[in-house]
């Protein structure tokens, strides 16, 4: 048995972060090729391979209920840390002095799930970061969540648009960057208005699209070759199968709040986030 496996056994090392930390004291007595080896294996559930994997849609959806029926987090508590990764992977991917404007605007549409909340938060943290959104959001759950989420966006000043622009050349000419925060993973079957309408016309413009979690009218699985063809995408949790037909410059993973347990369970095989980035890039 090695010296780290033995530790193991000893119960120093429970998993995951605390890995370094708990052993920092007896770091010295093993080599350290065989630390890293240890760490990532822990980390990732394999010793070779650092890509995640790809989830179906029904594991996702899985994952999902387990983050709040199991682990007992709060759907306002996971869509803050979705939306702010979202953010963070667009200030990184577009920032804010890679364009002309001092003030990059954002046109950032919301769907009627969970999808369109976290694009109410990324909005929420884009305008803090120095761009300036405006949100349309043409169909809103009944419910306090997105409520509160809306009220926070106009008090900070973050338009809401009621009419979507009809016209690409609109589109181009008034935003620098579209976020898509339409649908995500429960999406099924032939979009309904007026998402089909407003997809129709986001095929058309040149200015960049960033998708959150899943490029909107996209089959979670099998992706859509005739739908928009997003430049980026934050996957969020882990990439979705469709993610492989994605074919834009930026893929980036998000929402850094995958329990170790959880993450081995399905596993997600994540790679690891640098320091303390709640964003990933991914190749
Ligand atoms: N818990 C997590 O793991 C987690 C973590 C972070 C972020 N999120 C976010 O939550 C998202 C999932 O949220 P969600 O489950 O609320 O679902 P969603 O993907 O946001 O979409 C659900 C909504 O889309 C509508 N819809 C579905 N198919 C449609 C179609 N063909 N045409 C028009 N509308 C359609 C549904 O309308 P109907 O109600 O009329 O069917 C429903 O209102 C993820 O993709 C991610 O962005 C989840
Ligand atoms: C919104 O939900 C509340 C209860 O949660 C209900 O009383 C009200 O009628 C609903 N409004 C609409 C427009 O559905
Ligand atoms: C909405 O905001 C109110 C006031 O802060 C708060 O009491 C309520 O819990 C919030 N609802 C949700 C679902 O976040």
């Amino acid at each position: 048995m090695s010296c780290l496996r033995a530790l193991l056994g000893l119960g120093l090392l429970v998993g995951g972060a605390r890995v370094a930390v708990r052993a920092g004291s007896v770091r010295g007595s093993c080599p350290s090729r065989e630390w890293s080896l240890l760490i990532r294996e822990i980390r990732t559930g394999s010793a070779m391979d650092n890509s995640p994997r790809y989830m179906s849609q029904e594991e996702a959806q899985a994952v999902d209920e387990e983050l709040f029926n199991e682990y007992k987090f709060s759907v306002d508590q996971l869509m803050e840390l979705a939306g702010l990764s979202c953010a963070v992977a667009i200030t990184k991917a577009y920032p804010v002095s890679s364009f002309t404007s001092n003030f990059p605007t954002v046109l950032v549409v919301c769907g009627p799930g969970n999808n369109g909340g976290d694009g109410l938060v990324c909005a929420r943290h884009l305008k803090l970061f120095g761009y300036l959104p405006a949100i349309h959001y043409p169909k809103r759950p009944n419910k306090t969540l997105f409520d509160n989420l809306t009220t926070q966006c106009q008090k900070m000043d973050i338009a809401f648009l009621s009419e979507f622009p009809q016209e690409p050349k609109l589109i181009d000419g008034a935003y620098n960057l579209v976020v898509d925060a339409i649908f995500g993973f429960s999406f099924k079957g032939a979009v309904r208005e007026p998402f089909g309408n407003i997809l129709s016309l986001l095929k058309r413009i040149t200015i960049p699209i960033a998708s959150v979690d899943i490029p909107s009218g996209w089959d979670v699985e099998k992706g859509n070759a005739e739908g928009i063809q997003p430049d980026m995408l934050i996957s969020l949790t882990a990439p979705k199968q469709s993610a492989v037909h994605f074919t834009g410059r930026y893929h980036f993973l998000g929402g850094r709040f995958v329990p170790l347990a959880l993450e081995k369970k399905y596993k997600l095989n994540l790679p690891p986030y640098p320091g303390t980035e709640c964003v990933q890039k991914l190749s």
